[in-house]
């Protein structure tokens, strides 16, 4: 069983994707019981098209969370055209705290997955927050990166987008690293298809990717949703996807005491195992830098 905290855009398509791709029942939670109670009658009355038999609750009660094998936090604040993800910080760090106080609570064995942006600074709150151990509390952010990377590869040269691998590290912000030299077409280097100009183009369009759909309609929401079900797929069926996601590091890449997004393998204990990859010089100042962030972010906390 899956239980999502925040009825809102992100928290309720993704609800609908956890139920379409069979992945588990799914509780929805929202401090607006009418929300989450309609959101949830909508779903079940489109299962019969889509055909799935999974359960869907809508609740503003926290103690049906009881049970959840993965809560996911999806509670808080969106940022606004003029906004960054850390400008939201200080409101959605005491919704995420009064969340997790409930998920301690309710759901003391489950995973954790954040949602809530600035998302590394909410991982790290969370993670403080729950005296969880450290593999079960991980955050969203740099699989959607790495998806809105491999799309602008595909478009570039017109191929699948399914046949993109791609990594992307770093604060799910604007330090974000993508990894260049790990991108590949069906194992064909990047560097080798693409040109220096066209691949900054790419790396520049994959940092702002979440700002231009802001700019355009207030919020993003299918390539979070899919991504949050994509990820609850690797925990709840043990697949150990090796994806990018954010994790309190303890000495990983030199680094303690922060939550940053890095190669993961995700599977039913949550992180099962910090890849840690020899970064090359360029790459890891940029790491570097994006590890700053993040930390003065963490010491501005209220
Ligand atoms: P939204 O405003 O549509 O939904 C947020 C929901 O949280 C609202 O329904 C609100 O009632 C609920 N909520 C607030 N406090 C609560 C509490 N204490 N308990 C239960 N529910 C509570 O916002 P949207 O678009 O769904 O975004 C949600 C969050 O996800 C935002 O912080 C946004 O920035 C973040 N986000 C993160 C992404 C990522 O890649 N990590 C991608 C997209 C959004």
């Amino acid at each position: 069983m899956i239980s999502i905290v925040g009825a809102g855009k992100v928290g309720s398509a993704a609800a609908f994707n956890i139920l379409r791709y069979r992945i588990g029942d799914v509780v929805l939670i929202d401090v607006f019981e009418n929300l989450a109670k309609g959101e949830a009658l909508d779903m079940m009355q489109t299962a019969p098209a889509i055909e799935f038999d999974g359960k869907i609750v809508g609740t503003s009660d926290f103690s049906l969370m009881r049970g959840s094998d993965l809560v996911i936090v999806t509670a808080g604040q969106a940022r606004k055209p003029e906004m960054s993800r850390i400008d939201l910080m200080n409101t959605n760090a005491k919704i995420v705290k009064t969340v997790v106080k409930e998920v301690v609570k309710y759901a003391p064995n489950s995973k954790l997955m954040v949602v809530t942006n600035p998302v590394d600074v909410m991982t790290y709150v969370a993670y403080k927050e729950s005296g969880f151990e450290r593999n079960r509390v991980f955050g969203m952010g740099n699989v959607l990166d790495a998806m809105r990377f491999r799309s602008y590869i595909a478009m570039e040269l017109g191929v699948s987008r399914e046949d993109i691998r791609a990594l992307v590290i770093g604060e799910h912000g604007d330090s974000m690293v993508p990894l260049v030299e790990c991108a590949s077409v069906s194992g064909i280097p990047v560097t080798s298809l693409l040109s220096k100009e066209k691949i900054e183009k790419i790396v520049n369009l994959t940092v702002t990717s979440g700002s231009d759909v802001i700019k355009l309609k207030g919020s993003t929401t299918y390539a979070p949703a899919s991504v949050i079900a994509i990820m609850a797929d690797a925990v709840l069926r043990g697949r150990n996807r090796v994806m990018g996601v954010s994790t309190y590091l303890q000495g990983e890449y030199g680094f303690s005491d922060v939550a940053i997004g890095v190669p993961v393998v995700l599977g039913k204990n949550g992180v099962e195992k910090i890849l840690e990859l020899e970064l090359m010089p360029e790459t890891e100042k940029r790491f570097e830098k994006s590890v700053s962030t993040i930390k003065e972010a963490i010491e501005k906390l209220k």
